[in-house]
C-alpha cells in the first residue's frame, strides 16, 4: 500500500470485530514503530501488547466514562499500550521531547496497522496509574497512550480538518502559500 493511501484511509476506529490479530501482524506493526525518529535516536518508546481480557478490563476501567473510545478497550483483541522514558529524551525550552518521539513512533504503528487491514484509535484520556498496574510498567515509565487494535467493525466518514491555508503559511506567519 502506497503511504498516501494509508494516510488517506486512516481513521480514528471505535468499534472491533473479534477476530485476533496474529502475533505476527504485531510485529510487524511494532517494527514500523521500531524505525521511527527520535531525539539523539534515543528511542525512549516502549510497547506492551495486551490479550488478557483481566487486564483489558482493567484497563478500560482506567478510561473516563465519557471517553468515546472505553468501549473500543474491550472490545478490540487487542490492546496496545504506549510507554516512553522521559530519561531516554530531552527537554529543550521546556519542551518535552519524549512526548514527541514516542507519538511520533506511535504514528508508524498506527499507519503501518491500515496497511494490515487493522484499526487502532489513539486513547490517552485514561489513567497512567491504572495501566501503569494493569501492565506492572516500572514507575520511571510514563504511559503515554493505549490504543485498541483489530479489525474495524465499521470505518467512520472522515473528520474535518482545518485547511491549508488555516495551518501553512509563505515565508512570513500570515502569508499564503502560493498555489
Ligand atoms: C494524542 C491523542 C489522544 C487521543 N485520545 C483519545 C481518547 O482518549 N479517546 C478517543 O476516543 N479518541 C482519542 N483520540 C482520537 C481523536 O479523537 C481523533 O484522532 C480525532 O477526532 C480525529 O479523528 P480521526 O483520527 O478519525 O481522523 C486521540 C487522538 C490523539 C492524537
Amino acid at each position: 500500500m502506497e503511504l498516501k493511501e494509508a494516510i488517506l484511509q486512516r481513521r480514528s476506529i471505535r468499534k472491533y470485530q473479534p477476530d485476533p490479530v496474529p502475533q505476527e501482524k504485531v510485529l510487524r506493526l511494532i517494527e514500523a514503530a521500531r524505525l521511527a525518529p527520535s531525539w539523539a535516536n534515543k528511542q525512549c518508546w516502549r510497547f506492551v501488547i495486551v490479550r488478557d481480557e483481566k487486564r483489558k478490563k482493567m484497563i478500560a476501567a482506567g478510561a473516563p466514562s465519557d471517553n468515546p473510545g472505553k468501549k473500543a478497550l474491550l472490545e478490540a483483541p487487542v490492546l496496545v499500550v504506549l510507554l516512553a522514558d522521559p530519561k531516554a529524551s530531552a527537554v529543550y525550552e521546556g519542551k518535552q521531547y519524549y512526548m514527541l518521539d514516542a507519538g511520533l513512533a506511535m504514528e508508524h504503528f498506527v499507519l503501518a496497522a491500515v496497511e494490515e487491514g487493522l484499526g487502532t484509535c489513539w486513547i490517552a484520556y485514561i489513567s497512567g496509574e491504572t495501566v501503569r498496574e494493569a501492565v506492572g510498567a516500572p514507575e520511571g515509565l510514563e504511559v503515554i497512550a493505549v490504543s485498541p487494535l483489530g479489525c474495524p467493525q465499521r470505518i467512520p466518514s472522515p473528520r474535518p480538518r482545518l485547511q491549508l491555508n488555516e495551518i501553512a503559511f509563505s515565508e512570513e506567519w500570515g502569508r499564503s502559500l502560493e498555489v
